[in-house]
C-alpha cells in the first residue's frame, strides 16, 4: 500500500519492516477518539481561517460518516494502514479528494497521538470509576447484612481479635474509596490537551489551541509543544492507579480463596464464579479469585513496561513510544475484567456465619479483652497481660478456653476476677465494647458506612 509519508523515500519499505512498524492492530481501539479529536482540529482550522469555512464543513462531515461507518460495520478498519491515523486520514482523502489532504495542516501525528491516548484513558478512568463505584455499593450491601456477624480478625494469620465481617469488609470498602480517588487525581492531570503542539516544535499557522481543548472537553492545554508530544506520565500515573486497584483486588481474591476453603469456610462461592476439576469430584475451586490475584502480577508488568520505555527517551517524540499502548490497553482491559468479576462474585457469595463464630471462639481472640477486665480494676497493663496469657497456657493445655475456667480458679491468679468476667470476655462484649472511632463496634461500623456512602454520592 503506498505511504501517505511517500516523498522523501520512494522505495518501498520491506513487507516485515512494515509489520514491525504498524500499530493499527491495537491502536484501532481509538478510532472514536482520533475521528473526534480531528472534528474539533478542523473546526478550529475553519475558525481561524487557515481553511475555509465550507471546507472545515466537508471535513467535518466527512469525519462524523467515517465514523458512523465504522460503527455500523460499513466501513472495516484496513489492517494494512500504518496506524488508526493514517486509516481515518486516508479514507477521509479518497471520500472528499484534496479537501481531505487539508486535515493535517497545523498538526502531527505526534501530538494528534498524544490526543487520542489522553482522551481514551480519560474515558477508561471514568469508566473504571464507575465500575469501582458498583463493586464498593455491593460490598456495602454485604457490610450491612453482616454487621453482627462475628469472625476473627488476624494479625500473622493468627486469630487475634473478634470482629465483625462488616468491619472486615469495610476495610475493603476505604481500600477501593481510595482507589476511586486516585484515579480522579489522575484524570486532573491527563486531562489537558496535547493537540496543536504538532511535531514538536509548534506551528508557523494562527492555530487557536484553547479552541480545540474546550471542544474536547479538556481542562486546559500542554503549556509547552515538546513536553507535550514526549509527556506520557499520564500513562504511568494512570496504570500506577491500576496497579494498586489490582493489588487491593488480590488481597480481597487472597481472603476469598482462604475463607473458602475447608481450612476455614467461611463463605462458599455462587456456582456461576467456581470451577470443578476435571478429575476430583468433590473439588469447587475459586478459580476466578484466583485469576484475579494472578492477573495482578500481569498489571504491575504493564507499569514497569511503559516505565522502562520511556526510561532514557530523549525528547520529543521517538517511535519506542507506540510501545505505550499495548500494555495500557492490557492493563484496561483487566482491570475491567477483573472489577466486573468481582462484583458478581461478592453479590452472590453465601457467608456462613456459625462458622465464623465457631473460629472466633476458638482462638482465644479474647484473651486481650481479660487483660483489659484487670487493667480496668486497677492492675497494671503487663502484669494483666501476662495473667492472661498464663490463662490461655492453662486453657491449652486443658483443651478448653478462658470461658470454661471456674470463677474460683480465676481468683487464684488475681482476687480482681469476679462473675462478671464472663459476660466481659463474651465475643459479642469484645466486639460491642470497640466504640473508638473506625472500631469494630457497631455504632463505629455504623459511623463508617455513613463515610463511604458519603464518599460514593460525592
Ligand atoms: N503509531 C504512532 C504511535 O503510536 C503514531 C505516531 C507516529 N508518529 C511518527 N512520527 N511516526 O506512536
Amino acid at each position: 500500500m503506498a505511504k501517505m509519508w511517500a516523498g522523501r523515500t520512494a522505495g518501498a519499505t520491506d513487507k516485515m519492516a512494515d509489520d514491525f512498524n504498524s500499530s493499527i492492530s491495537f491502536d484501532s481501539r481509538m478510532y472514536r477518539q482520533d475521528i473526534t479529536g480531528s472534528m474539533a482540529h478542523a473546526a478550529m482550522l475553519g475558525a481561524k481561517g487557515i481553511i475555509s469555512p465550507d471546507e472545515a464543513e466537508k471535513l467535518i462531515a466527512g469525519l462524523e460518516q467515517i465514523l458512523a461507518d465504522i460503527e455500523s460495520g460499513a466501513l472495516p478498519i484496513n489492517m494494512e494502514c500504518e496506524d488508526i491515523h493514517m486509516f481515518v486520514e486516508q479514507v477521509l482523502t479518497e471520500r472528499l479528494g484534496d479537501v481531505g489532504k487539508k486535515l493535517h495542516t497545523a498538526r502531527s501525528r505526534n501530538d494528534q497521538v498524544a490526543l487520542d491516548l489522553r482522551m481514551n484513558l480519560r474515558e477508561e478512568a471514568n469508566e473504571i470509576i464507575s465500575l469501582l463505584k458498583e463493586l464498593v455499593g455491593a460490598m456495602l450491601v454485604r457490610v450491612k447484612q453482616n454487621k453482627t456477624t462475628i469472625m476473627p480478625g488476624y494479625t500473622h494469620l493468627q486469630r487475634a481479635q473478634p470482629i465483625t465481617f462488616a468491619h472486615h469488609l469495610l476495610a475493603y470498602c476505604m481500600m477501593l474509596l481510595r482507589d476511586i480517588d486516585r484515579f480522579g487525581d489522575a484524570l486532573k492531570r491527563m486531562n489537558v490537551s496535547p493537540i496543536g503542539c504538532c511535531a514538536l516544535a509548534g506551528t508557523t499557522y494562527d492555530t487557536d489551541r484553547y479552541f480545540e481543548a474546550e471542544r474536547l472537553g479538556f481542562d486546559g492545554i500542554c503549556m509547552n509543544s515538546i513536553d507535550g508530544v514526549s509527556d506520557r506520565d499520564f500513562c504511568v500515573e494512570f496504570v500506577s492507579c491500576c496497579s494498586v486497584l489490582m493489588m487491593h483486588l488480590s488481597r480481597l481474591s487472597e481472603e476469598i480463596i482462604l475463607w473458602s476453603s475447608w481450612e476455614f469456610k467461611f463463605i462458599e462461592l455462587s456456582d456461576a464464579y467456581t470451577t470443578g476439576s476435571s478429575i476430583m469430584p468433590q473439588k469447587k475451586n475459586p478459580d476466578m479469585a484466583e485469576l484475579i490475584r494472578g492477573k495482578t502480577g500481569r498489571v504491575y508488568g504493564d507499569l514497569m513496561g511503559i516505565l522502562t520505555v520511556l526510561k532514557g527517551l530523549p525528547l520529543a517524540y521517538n517511535k519506542d513510544m507506540q510501545e505505550d499502548k499495548e500494555g495500557i490497553f492490557d492493563a484496561v482491559d483487566t482491570v475491567k475484567m477483573c472489577i466486573g468479576i468481582m462484583t458478581p462474585m461478592i453479590e452472590t457469595m453465601t457467608v456462613l456465619p456459625e462458622n465464623m463464630k465457631r473460629a472466633a471462639q476458638e482462638g482465644f481472640i479474647n484473651a486481650t479483652d481479660l487483660a483489659d477486665y484487670l487493667v480496668k480494676k486497677g492492675m497494671p497493663f503487663r502484669t494483666a497481660y501476662k495473667i492472661s496469657g498464663t490463662l490461655v497456657a492453662e486453657c491449652i493445655k486443658r483443651r478448653c478456653v478462658l470461658e470454661d475456667i471456674p470463677i474460683d480458679e480465676y481468683k487464684n491468679y488475681s482476687e480482681l476476677f469476679c462473675d462478671d468476667i464472663y459476660n466481659e470476655i463474651a465475643l459479642e462484649t469484645c466486639v460491642a465494647k470497640r466504640i473508638s472511632l473506625g472500631g469494630t463496634s457497631l455504632e463505629s461500623c455504623e459511623k463508617q458506612i455513613e463515610f463511604v456512602e458519603k464518599q460514593l454520592n460525592n
